[in-house]
């Protein structure tokens, strides 16, 4: 059995009056992808984002229960070193405004690293890491908005793998992707197992079938069901997860 990286601990959470999360218990361990499935609005986003404490940021949003990183509890962190810790993609693969190379040192010149050679470093192996190196090494100079869709993905996972997080979570990474750069990014994220804990939410169930070692299906704010993708497919316990992942709502 893998280290437990993320534990959720009868985790529940709203906004505003409306509960979004309610009692969930899940663990996430080392070098594992799990994938999070369940239909719109059932709450996968609001799950990643207490995951790495961003959705406190929004007005109304409350939780209870406990998030362990590591064994302890992250209210008790810093809330800057549990983002750093446990980094987040989008949905929409987003360049900020700068060359490919300042893309990827953004973060770490903000926490500090300056000198020239080991910012070469850092740029080659994390451009290495989400196979993208070949593809850019000429033309780091230029803006990243130049990328296509899928390299701006690979771009914006080296952005994050920048400042060595233990966590990646990502949310729905590839819905704005064609089947090649599709291939690409589950290529990088199926590298990345080896030394990553990282969570896929993803409506494309044959993607969280071929990529994901564990799946847990959510559904109206609850965690109907996980366990190891081929179970959650094949043989789910549940009827609401069979009848989802045969396509029967969703
Ligand atoms: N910032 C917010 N303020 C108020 N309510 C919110 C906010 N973000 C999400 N919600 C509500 O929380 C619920 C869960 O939303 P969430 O985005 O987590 O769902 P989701 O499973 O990611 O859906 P989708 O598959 O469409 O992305 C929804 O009812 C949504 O309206
Ligand atoms: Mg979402």
């Amino acid at each position: 059995m893998k280290d437990v990286v993320i534990e959720l601990k009868n985790f529940n959470s709203r906004y505003g009056k409306q509960e979004v999360l309610q009692n969930i218990s899940l663990t996430f361990p080392h070098q594992t992808i799990t994938a999070i499935i369940g239909p719109s609005g059932c709450g996968k986003t609001t799950l990643l984002r207490s995951i790495n404490r961003s959705a406190e940021l929004e007005s109304g949003y409350s939780c209870t229960g406990d998030i362990l990183l590591s064994g302890a509890s992250m209210f008790n962190m810093n809330a800057y070193s549990v983002r750093r810790q446990v980094g987040m993609v989008f949905q929409t693969p987003v360049a900020l405004p700068l060359s490919i190379r300042q893309n990827v040192l953004f973060a770490p010149r903000y926490y500090g690293l300056r000198q020239r050679a080991l910012q070469d470093d850092l740029v080659e192996n994390c451009l290495r890491k989400v196979a993208l190196w070949e593809e850019v090494k000429d033309r780091l100079h230029k803006p990243a908005s130049q990328l296509s869709g899928g390299q701006k993905q690979r771009l914006a996972i080296a952005r994050v793998l920048a400042v060595k997080p233990r966590v990646l979570l990502l949310d729905e990474p590839c819905s704005s992707l064609d089947p090649a750069s599709t291939e690409r990014v589950e290529e990088t994220i199926r590298g990345l197992a080896a030394e990553l804990c990282i969570v896929i939410v993803t409506h494309n169930l044959a993607q969280a079938r071929r990529l994901a070692n564990e799946t847990a299906f959510m559904l109206n704010g609850q965690l109907i069901e996980t366990g190891p993708t081929e179970n959650i497919f094949s043989s789910p316990k549940h009827e609401k997860t069979r009848d989802f992942v045969t396509g029967l709502f969703g």
